[in-house]
């Protein structure tokens, strides 16, 4: 059996812990993907025994989770700690010891240990800086039995200048290598299989350029509004910082990156890095034509919202990538909160065939044929949608849509997992191809802090809309002419 492995979740009285983390290692116990001996401890300020945190967890836990629970469950301890001072993580690092001396053949030095984070973004570097004044963050690379690795959590700063702050604190004491920050889209499986398709199958490929594609529409709509106290956090960040500048600018990344030269983490994220590093970057005029930002009515009587708040609930934007494949593509992202549907689509629509056959030359005030589109359909539906013409049965030629589709449910294999079991898996066996570098993370936010620098310069308005719509109108004129509009989802 291989060395015993800790999971430190640091913050572990949110609800991230029990709605996510546990649950997705439970997952990956029952699957068989651990053969090691694995501990789950919490670690927060608040006073509670392990057994306690047990039953709370035990509580809500699902029916086919029961057997793993059994075995897992005596594995999970509590520590009370406060992981920001010396005098916490003195005691922190003396019991985790312990823990895994009780272990059967205990083996201080050589275990593996992953801290979480999931904390207060503003406590990222003190804890990491206190876990290193204890030397709890040594190892040398490739150790893949003493290794120490560190799970940031998002919001991954607040803007350029914060980030690379937080970048620099981190590597002062930890390798790049050691840094996993979470963006749970990427857990996604529909999201992964975005690679898959385009660099595993030799049809797309050839089509997946300005040439064929006319435009890139990526949408992440939510029915969800300002759950509990949510409205505190988001009323400071906004859709643009809590959606945009990581899940949407990472699907971005994917659809529009260049073939990689080999499925290695950092092969990958090169090229991630190259296409957010080619977003045009945002004027002020450019953001009033190009980005629609709204509000949702009613957001200013949710829980924690200031008044007279003015921050985003929805935003629209007309993306240029200004790289060899691209330029000239529109890439259209949109997100927001209390829509009339939820769905997460990309949508690659296809020119239009160069002659129309059927009908002959088209007006000039009519949108010439666009038969073809590929929907790359990321949840909740989970599968993919050609679009193509076909001709009715009958006399006469009249053409009607149709579509090819593939629907992840006919895999067969069950549910698909939950982004954090992949993601907690991968960070354990040091794959860090689905986690973000320091340089994406930046790129993201240069490109986000030019449209708020646009929003400050010149103002537009915040468009309201009503809850259950499909946003502000004014995100319709995003698409240009023929370029037709929003999809409606599956
Ligand atoms: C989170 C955002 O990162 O993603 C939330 O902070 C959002 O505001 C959530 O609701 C959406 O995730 P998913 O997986 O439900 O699409």
């Amino acid at each position: 059996m291989s060395r015993p492995i800790q999971i430190v979740i640091i913050g572990a009285s949110g609800d991230l812990t029990s709605r996510k983390l546990v649950p997705a290692l439970l997952h990956n116990h029952a699957d068989g993907s651990f053969d090691q001996p694995v501990q789950i401890v919490g670690v927060s300020r608040s006073e509670k025994q392990s057994e306690a945190w047990r039953a709370e967890l035990g509580e809500g836990m699902p029916a086919e989770l029961g057997e793993a629970w059994s075995e897992l469950a005596p594995n999970l301890h509590w520590i009370q700690a406060d992981a920001a001072t010396p005098e916490g993580i003195a005691g922190l690092r003396q019991r985790l010891g312990d823990l895994i001396e009780a272990l059967p053949g205990g083996c201080r030095q050589r275990s593996g240990r992953l801290f979480y984070l999931a904390l207060a973004p503003r406590l990222f570097g003190p804890v990491v800086a206190a876990l290193a004044g204890a030397d709890m963050l040594t190892c040398e690379p490739g150790d893949d039995e003493g290794w120490r690795r560190v799970v940031i959590e998002k919001p991954f700063g607040s803007d350029l200048e914060t980030a690379r702050a937080l970048n620099r604190a981190l590597l002062t004491y930890l390798r790049e290598d050691q840094i996993f920050r979470i963006d749970h889209y990427l857990g996604k499986e529909t999201v992964q299989n975005i690679l898959t398709l385009r660099f595993q199958n030799a049809i797309f490929e050839p089509l997946w350029n300005r040439k064929h594609i006319e435009s890139v529409e990526i949408s992440v709509c939510e029915t969800v509004a300002m759950e509990g106290r949510r409205g505190a956090y988001y009323d400071q960040a906004g859709a643009l910082r809590d959606m945009v500048q990581n899940h949407l600018l990472q699907l971005l990344a994917l659809v529009a990156m260049e073939p990689p030269g080999s499925l290695q983490a950092d092969a990958i994220r090169n090229e991630k890095v190259k296409v957010l590093q080619s977003l045009r970057p945002f004027t002020a005029a450019r953001v009033s034509r190009d980005v629609v930002r709204g509000q949702y009515e009613g957001y200013l009587d949710a829980h924690g919202v200031a008044e007279g708040s003015k921050t985003e609930t929805f935003v629209g934007i007309r993306a240029l990538v200004d790289n060899w494949r691209w330029s000239g593509v529109p890439f259209l992202l949109r997100t927001g909160k209390a829509l009339s549907q939820r769905f997460t689509e990309v949508v690659l629509r296809f020119r239009t065939p160069p002659i129309d056959l059927l009908n002959g030359p088209t007006p000039a005030d009519v949108c010439p044929l666009r038969p073809n589109d590929l929907r790359l359909l990321i949840q909740p539906a989970e599968g993919l949608q050609l679009g193509f013409l076909v001709k009715q049965p009958g006399p006469g030629m009249i053409m009607r849509h149709s579509e090819l589709g593939f629907d992840y449910a006919q895999l067969g294999n069950g549910a698909t997992p939950d982004a954090y079991q992949r993601l907690l898996l991968d960070a354990l066996t040091g794959h860090a191809t689905l986690f973000i570098r320091g340089d994406e993370v930046e790129a993201a936010w240069s490109f986000v802090d030019g449209i708020r620098a646009g929003w400050e310069e010149a103002s537009p308005p915040v468009r309201s809309y009503a809850p259950g719509s499909r946003g502000p109108e004014a995100a319709d004129a995003l698409f240009h002419g023929c370029e037709g509009t929003w999809s409606t989802g599956p």
